[in-house]
């Protein structure tokens, strides 16, 4: 099997009928995406986006990421929810789980992230560990006024401009913006920084196959254009209704199931190198799903490192949760259980096992014991963690948010909540326009 398998055998907790009735609902809400007649269908960018992306862009971005590789140890991805989530995961899910413990070495620098946060200790200690080293900035911002991002590039621009001069700093900032409006756009054009556009018509939470995330990815080592091809495999498989579009069945299953009861859906997985893919899942369906007092809440759990925190409230708690499983077929590395003669911790019964096979195990005796107890499993099955595998993961579940969004009744590519915090602060802050 190459790329991704949706299973939902486990997961029909409603009648039959029920379910019958929902599927031309998903029909619709496939074309109506494909034809761009819905709510929002001035954000269907993304919808063709791997098959439509050109090869110049993909070469130009190689470039900049080979000039990025050569001269930096660490390069700093600055940016907040969709501008940064999809690198994220993707480097993530692609990392050594330990990268982070040995120095860099020359050509493959370390990718850091900011502006995701507020926090004066994280700046401070990022500061700290970036004094005096080699380091460039990726600042990604589509609108370029978001006030997180806005504040970790000031205080990272000036870093650098001191220890690298400010026409060498110049070469080692590299922007990710609209092509005319905001703040990003007007000081990268005064700055001479290298851009990329956003184009108009992706949304921040579907922009990881632009240069949003391609750039980050790329500058971290990774093979963009498989991922590309397995978007764009993903891509044909979604384009058309169907029993075999693993998109529209996932969005009609999720459907069905918050309309019996299940309103709040975790995302599984048995590899913590998928941790910040579920961070990543977890904005695309909260911000697309979440509105009009309407949407299942997206959750996560790593496991079975949660099995022994959230375990209890999963098999005995509300029955109001679903699951939906992440299972990698095969790790990258195959490792045994030894053998100890004394046997003193008492699981010789499992030496010369694989690693990977007592957690398959404990994945399936996980999904039993779940299923048993009210909770719906539907399971995803990737071949392996890879850069073609990761671009239809991440296709599959953009393409599967859009169908669910309109099956819901919701505009799925908007968020007007999102500004409610955000308008408070800048009263609190007198931002001028605010300070009445
Ligand atoms: O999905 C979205 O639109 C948001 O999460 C944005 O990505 C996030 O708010 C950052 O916005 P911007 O890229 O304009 O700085």
């Amino acid at each position: 099997m190459k790329g991704i398998k949706l299973e939902i055998q486990d997961a029909k907790y409603f009648a039959e009928k029920e379910y019958e009735a929902l599927q031309s609902e998903s029909v619709t809400a496939l074309s109506t995406l494909m034809e761009g007649t819905g709510a929002g269908n001035d954000f269907l960018g993304w919808v063709n986006l791997p098959s439509t992306t050109p090869d110049e862009l993909v070469t130009r971005i190689e470039a900049t990421a080979k000039r990025l590789r050569e001269n930096c140890d660490y390069v700093v991805c600055v940016g907040i929810g969709g501008s940064y989530l999809g690198a994220k995961a993707v480097n993530s899910a692609l990392a050594d789980n330990f990268e982070y413990y040995y120095a860099p070495n020359p050509g493959e620098p370390k990718v850091l992230y900011a502006g995701q946060n507020i926090g004066e200790e994280y700046t401070a200690q990022l500061e700290k560990l970036l004094t005096g080293k080699r380091f460039g900035i990726i600042v990604i911002s589509k609108s370029g006024t978001t006030t997180e991002p806005a504040i970790a590039f000031r205080i990272l621009k000036e870093l650098l401009e001191k220890q690298a001069g400010k026409e060498k700093a110049k070469d080692l900032i590299v922007a990710v913006t609209d092509a005319n409006k905001g703040a990003l756009r007007t000081m990268s054009d005064n700055e001479g920084y290298e851009t990329y556009v956003i184009p108009d018509n992706v949304g921040g939470r579907f922009s990881v196959l632009t240069p949003v995330g391609l750039l980050p990815i790329a500058v971290a080592g990774h093979d963009i254009r498989t991922l590309l091809q397995g978007a764009k495999d993903m891509e044909a498989q979604t384009a058309h209704p169907g029993s075999d579009n693993q998109a529209q069945t996932y969005a009609l299953m999720r459907n069905a199931l918050y309309k019996s009861g299940k309103k709040i859906e975790l995302l599984v997985n048995f590899d913590p190198s998928l941790h910040y893919i579920s961070e990543w899942w977890k904005q695309l369906y909260g911000e697309s799903e979440g509105k009009d007092g309407k949407g299942i809440f997206p959750a996560s759990v790593d496991f079975t490192t949660d099995l022994h925190s959230m375990g209890q409230w999963i098999q005995q708690g509300e029955r109001s949760i679903f699951e939906t499983v992440i299972s990698v077929a095969k790790p990258s590395v195959e490792r045994r259980i030894p053998e100890d003669k004394e046997n003193l911790d008492g699981i010789n019964y499992l030496a010369g096992k694989r690693i990977d096979e007592v957690n398959k195990m404990a994945e399936l005796g996980t999904k039993m014991a779940h299923v048993d107890g009210g909770v719906p499993n539907m399971r995803i099955e990737i071949e392996s963690v890879n850069e073609y595998n990761l671009g239809q993961l991440i296709y599959f579940f953009e393409k599967a948010c859009g169908i669910s969004g309109y099956m819901l009744g919701v505009n799925p590519f908007n968020q007007p909540g999102v500004e409610f915090y955000k308008s408070n602060m800048f009263k609190l802050l007198k931002k001028p326009g605010y300070d009445k």
